[in-house]
């Protein structure tokens, strides 16, 4: 039998230097939300990179921990063109009904969207990417959910924290596609989650080539200015 797939990690960290630890501590999150004000490059990375299916016909899937999911505006979720794929313990069906209402609410207004388009265009044929979510009770169900759907792209974990740190843990290989994000001005964010990898020592450090094709475009490595931040994407595996 062929061994699965690696997963695909995807995050924004910015790093830290804790007073009196050796170690550099990878921020991801403040209060249920992002450290940092909206950064338009990773965001629009992000959505590209999740969003695009590896062919027509196909829908990327993106696997979140329910405070994860929480933290996208309401207004966006669940994220269109992809399946969300919602990870809870919670089994009184609030977090299930709570995630399909709004899935439901987010169709209509894809679809009124995709109607106002097609009257302007003339096309109706679509072959856009689905807008689906689901609802699992562990990691491993929500995989297992993903190999049963027909019509899957890629799947990417986007977090949080406790989500990566499950996939950390499974028996399978692992890439991270990383978006460094440092203040120009040199100070710390405040970050109270953390990546459960503090130094990728005993990973590989993919090159750009390799960083490239996971994500689908071109990704140079190089530091690029967005307003008082500079962010740079790489990549690793876990060997
Ligand atoms: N920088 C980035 O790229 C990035 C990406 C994503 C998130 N974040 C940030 O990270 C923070 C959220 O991370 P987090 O670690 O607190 O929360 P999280 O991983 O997003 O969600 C945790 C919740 O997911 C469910 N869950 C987690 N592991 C599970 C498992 N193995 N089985 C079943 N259910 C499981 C539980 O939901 P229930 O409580 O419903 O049972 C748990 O409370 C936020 O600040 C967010 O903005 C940052």
């Amino acid at each position: 039998m062929q061994p699965p797939k690696p997963l695909t990690l995807i995050v924004a960290t910015t790093p830290l230097f804790p007073a009196g630890e050796e170690t550099t501590r990878l921020g991801i999150g403040l209060k249920g939300t992002l450290p940092w004000p909206r950064i338009k490059t990773d965001m629009s990375f992000f959505a590209r990179v999740t969003s695009r299916p590896p062919t027509a016909g196909k829908t990327n899937a993106i696997i979140m921990g329910r405070k994860t999911y929480d933290s996208v505006p309401a207004s966006l979720r669940p994220l269109a063109k992809r399946i969300s794929v919602v990870v809870s313990r919670d089994t009184s069906g609030s977090v299930k009904e709570g995630v399909l209402k709004e899935l439901e609410k987010r169709r209509e207004k894809i679809a009124t969207k995709a109607a106002e388009a097609a009257a302007v265009s003339g096309k109706t044929e679509n072959v856009e990417p689905v807008t689906d979510a689901i609802v699992e009770s562990s990691l491993d169900g929500a995989l297992r959910a993903l190999e049963s759907k027909a019509d899957v792209g890629k799947v990417f974990v986007i977090g949080g924290a406790e989500i990566y740190n499950a996939t950390l843990g499974l028996e399978r290989g692992v890439r991270v596609v990383m978006t460094n994000v440092v203040r120009k001005d040199g100070e710390p964010f405040e970050c109270d989650t953390f990546f459960p990898v503090d130094s990728f020592e005993g990973w590989r450090a993919a090159s750009s080539e390799e960083v490239s094709e996971w994500v689908g475009e071109e990704v140079d490595g190089q530091w690029k200015d967005d307003g008082d931040v500079k962010v740079q994407m790489v990549g690793f595996e876990k060997v």
